[in-house]
């Protein structure tokens, strides 16, 4: 009985997580949706309670050097083909359309 409250519970506090609002549209959506997960910082939406995240901060991105919305468009769809030191980001050349990936190119070419 006690062990059915708390599972109750607890599926209960889950459901209550499902308020959140709908995704975003354009690439700020397509960022939440397959990038905050490893690039949102601690705080952002997406982004770790506390500590870092696996990728680097984007929010500056287009202050590198080379930081195209081409290169950029390039490195989303393979990011080893494009830079050899990438090791851990996945290709999204598959999942994602190629207007999807221009769209975040180009958001992230404006970001500094
Ligand atoms: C599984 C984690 C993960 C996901 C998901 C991910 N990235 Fe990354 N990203 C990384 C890591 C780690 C790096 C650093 C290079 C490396 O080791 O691959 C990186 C590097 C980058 C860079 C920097 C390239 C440079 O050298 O300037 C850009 C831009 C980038 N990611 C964009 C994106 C975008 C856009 C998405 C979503 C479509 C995305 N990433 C999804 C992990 C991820």
């Amino acid at each position: 009985m006690l062990v059915r409250f708390a599972l109750t519970f607890a599926l209960v506090a889950l459901a209550g997580c499902g308020d959140s609002p709908p995704p975003a549209p354009g690439a700020q959506g397509t960022y939440d949706r397959h990038c905050a997960e490893c690039h949102a910082q601690a705080g952002e939406p997406g982004g770790p309670g506390v500590g870092g995240s696996r990728g680097p901060n984007l929010s500056k991105i287009a202050e590198r050097p080379g930081r195209t919305a081409e290169w950029l468009a390039q490195y989303i769809s393979d990011p080893k083909a494009t830079k050899p030191g990438a090791k851990l980001m996945p290709a999204f050349g598959d999942k994602l359309s190629a207007a999807q990936i221009k769209e975040l190119a180009e958001w992230l070419a404006a970001k500094k």
